[in-house]
């Protein structure tokens, strides 16, 4: 045994603690399994705690009160003058929050008796983990079954070196020690919208450069656009159907040079710092997949069937790194799931019913399919839509950008899909899930009684608007 004096034996090792690990972790733990994380990171919670979803949105939150502050007290008669950024007590902010959530992981692992190993996780057998500590002699740990959630990394612009100083990922674009006065954004998705606006709230001014001649691939196509010319408004620059090919970072300023995606003539773009936002690969290296004989789709990620079982026994996988959008909530979802199948119960995710955010001002929010997806399935559907120009509450809050549609099964009336652009649309999207979830027409959305005066009105408005109906209109 390698000099090791004993072998720990569990009923489950999960190897990651981003939202799909430590939350399988958890309700692995409940139904009453013995339990091990390993976590190659000084702290649990995986991208979304750290590096992802908490910082980005303690950002958002922050830098949308200064901009408030700046451009939106002054008509409601708050009188605070001009206000000044203090970057670094921002940064600390948002630091205070990561550290919170991390910490409360750690809390529910204790709570849940839940053994961690801080190491780097490799599956020598089916069953068997070593745990390989940053200093130090590697153990070994036993398990009925292991969860691989192992999350994603940044995907990667060939010839093009992120530093994480001047040419970043998300993750230096959390921490830049001072607002650039250009920023060079590549790729329009999601973490370049929400990033870009952060530092254009904060003084910077931004350029997205996006391969597609159109913002946000796979959001609903009325609502990208009207997403565009909203951040347009705001100032932000788009340069669609465009490419980075290379970016010279020897001078004080990085040169960057932008190409047709088609080819043709290069421009060059000047910009002090560049944020590389081109998307996310599953991570699996070091895993050691191919000794237990998991290949790897074309994309990188591992194939599961659909109790999560890879074709190795008794592992299994969950999160970003299995198909499907990668995103926290589905993450979670799955992790639930499949400690739930593991111990005999009937874990099921609905994919048809994930939510999917956009914390921009204002928020894009969906769920089902879009006009698009429907078309292409030949599915014949109404729309019913209301714009937040006639929404009581947000008249009086002056907060009219975007709109709710509802896509409705046209033989039915069943909701497929719900989109909504505006100033809570996350919280928002809420309802629409729980009405497909629960399969609601809608008919059912028109009927049930919202209260006024709030943003939500405008899903009930948006669901009268189906059969032509609605009354603010
Ligand atoms: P991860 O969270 O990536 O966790 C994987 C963990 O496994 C990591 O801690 C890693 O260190 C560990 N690990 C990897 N390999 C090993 C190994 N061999 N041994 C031990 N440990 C290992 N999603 C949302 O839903 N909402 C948002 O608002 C949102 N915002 C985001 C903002 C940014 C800037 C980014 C980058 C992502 C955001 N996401 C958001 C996406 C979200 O973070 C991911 O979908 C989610 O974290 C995936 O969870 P996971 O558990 O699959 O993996
Ligand atoms: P993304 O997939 O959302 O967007 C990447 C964009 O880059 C696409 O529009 C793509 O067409 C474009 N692109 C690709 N190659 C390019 C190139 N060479 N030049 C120019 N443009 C190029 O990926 P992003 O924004 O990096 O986010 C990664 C993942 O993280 C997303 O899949 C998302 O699910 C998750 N995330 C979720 C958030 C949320 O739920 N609010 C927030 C941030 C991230």
């Amino acid at each position: 045994m390698d000099g090791q004096e004993f072998v720990v034996s569990y009923d489950l090792i999960v190897i990651g603690s981003g939202p799909g690990g430590y939350v399988c972790a958890i309700r692995a733990a409940q139904l009453g399994m013995k339990v091990a994380v390993i976590e190659k990171e000084k702290t649990f919670g995986g991208t979304c705690l750290n590096i992802g979803c908490i910082p980005s949105k303690a950002l958002l939150h922050a830098s949308e009160l200064f901009e408030e502050a700046g451009h939106a007290f002054d008509k409601m008669g708050i009188k605070v003058g001009a206000p000044a950024l203090d970057l670094p007590a921002m940064l600390k902010f948002k630091d205070e929050g990561v550290d919170g959530n991390v910490k409360g992981v750690a809390f529910l692992f204790r709570k849940n008796k839940i053994d961690t190993h801080t190491g780097i996780g490799r599956i020598t057998a089916p069953g068997v983990v070593e745990v390989k500590p940053a200093h130090g002699a590697a153990t070994t740990i036993e398990g009925k079954a292991i969860v691989i959630a192992t999350g994603s990394d940044v995907a990667r612009l060939k010839g093009i070196t992120i530093d994480e100083k001047r040419i970043v990922s998300s993750t230096g674009a959390l921490s830049l020690p001072k607002v650039p006065q250009h920023l060079l954004v590549v790729g329009a998705g999601v973490i370049g919208l929400e990033l870009g606006s952060v530092w254009r709230r904060l003084g910077a001014k931004v350029m997205v450069v996006e391969f597609l001649d159109r913002i946000v691939p796979g959001i609903d196509a009325e609502l990208a656009r009207q997403f565009q010319r909203t951040l347009e408004k705001q100032g932000v620059i788009f340069k669609l159907a465009s490419k980075v090919a290379a970016i010279d970072a020897k001078g004080a300023v990085l040169k960057a040079s932008v190409e047709p995606a088609a080819g043709g003539e290069t421009t060059t773009v000047e910009a002090d710092v560049a944020l590389v936002a081109i998307g996310r690969v599953p991570h699996t290296e070091g895993l050691g997949l191919d000794e237990i004989g998991i290949s790897l789709d074309n994309r990188g990620r591992i194939p599961v069937d659909q109790h999560f079982a890879t074709t190795a026994p008794g592992v299994y996988a969950i999160g970003d790194v299995i198909a499907g959008p990668m995103l926290a909530h589905k993450a979670q979802d799955e992790g639930i799931a499949v400690a739930e199948i593991l111990a005999g119960k009937a874990g099921h995710v609905n994919y048809d019913v994930i939510p999917n955010v956009i914390y921009t001002m204002p928020e894009v929010a969906s769920v089902g399919k879009t006009e698009e997806e429907l078309k292409a399935a030949s599915v014949a559907y109404n729309v019913g839509k209301f714009p937040f120009t006639a929404n009581g509450r947000a008249k009086a809050n002056q907060q009219t950008d975007g709109f709710v549609k509802i896509l409705a099964d046209a033989a039915t009336d069943r909701v497929l899909g719900v989109h909504i652009m505006g100033s809570d649309a996350g919280n928002m999207i809420a309802e629409a899930a729980i009405a497909m979830e629960l399969g609601a027409a809608a008919e059912d959305l028109a009927r049930t009684c919202h209260a006024h005066p709030t943003l939500p009105e405008a899903v009930k408005e948006a669901a009268l608007a189906v059969e032509k109906r609605a009354i603010h209109m």
